[in-house]
């Protein structure tokens, strides 16, 4: 017997939401525009879809818990906590890298000794550490949720593992790009047990995204 419960969509809220909508509104998927604007957490989309608003590190949880049974994701937040997810499609949004990054005017953490230690702040804490492993370096992470490009301003950390963009954070406050762990996109993820028993509905999804993409 067919399902009729709608199709849930998860989608992260903030910066990457505003290059989300205009690819799912090309793709003939977007939640209303009033919708989008408001502080409701469900809202109604095409007849058969509806989205969840969520913050962009929880999409995993909720598509992984099957709560929704499609999520944009990015790739960093993937990498870190490698959930059981499938990802057909690389939107190509949302681009930007990991990167490790450190005061203009200090030391390098990179070119200390073999086993030397460095306080790394990020909420990378599983790529920042196998980064530095890979160098022979430990890493000491110290777990913060936002403004990593303070803790090595203040002393508390030698450098930063984060997103980079523009750079114009890492400028603003006196710091350089030192090395890269990862290119970075939007990916579309699936629950594994949706893309089974809800085939029929969610394949047209893949399909009419990954034209999208191609095109944009
Ligand atoms: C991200 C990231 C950097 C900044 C990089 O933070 O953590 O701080 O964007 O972008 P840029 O290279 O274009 O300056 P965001 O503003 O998303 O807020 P967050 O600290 O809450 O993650």
């Amino acid at each position: 017997m067919a399902d009729s419960t709608p199709i849930r969509i998860a989608l992260p809220k903030g910066r990457l939401l505003g290059q989300v909508v205009p690819l799912l509104e090309a793709a003939g998927l977007a939640p209303d525009g009033e919708g989008i604007r408001s502080r409701r957490l469900i809202l109604p989309g095409p007849e058969g879809y509806c989205f969840l608003i969520i913050r962009a590190a929880d999409v995993c949880t909720f598509v992984a818990r099957g709560a929704a049974d499609l999520g944009i994701v990015g790739r960093d937040l993937l990498l870190e906590s490698d959930p059981d997810l499938h990802q057909p499609l690389d939107l190509g949004i949302g681009r930007c890298r990991l990167c490790v990054a450190v005061p203009e005017h200090g030391g390098d953490p990179l070119a200390r000794p073999p086993g030397s230690v460095v306080r790394v702040a990020t909420k990378y804490d599983r790529l920042a550490a196998g980064f530095f492993m890979q160098r022979g370096l430990q890493a000491e992470i110290i777990h913060l949720y936002g403004s990593m490009e303070l803790a090595p301003l203040v002393g508390m950390a030698d450098c930063i593992v984060d997103l980079v963009e523009t750079g114009s954070t890492l400028r603003a406050n006196g710091l350089v790009e030192r090395a890269t762990l990862f290119e970075i996109s939007s990916r579309l993820v699936v629950n594994p047990v949706s893309a089974v028993l809800r085939r029929a509905e969610i394949e047209p999804v893949i399909d009419r995204l990954r034209r999208c993409v191609e095109q944009w």
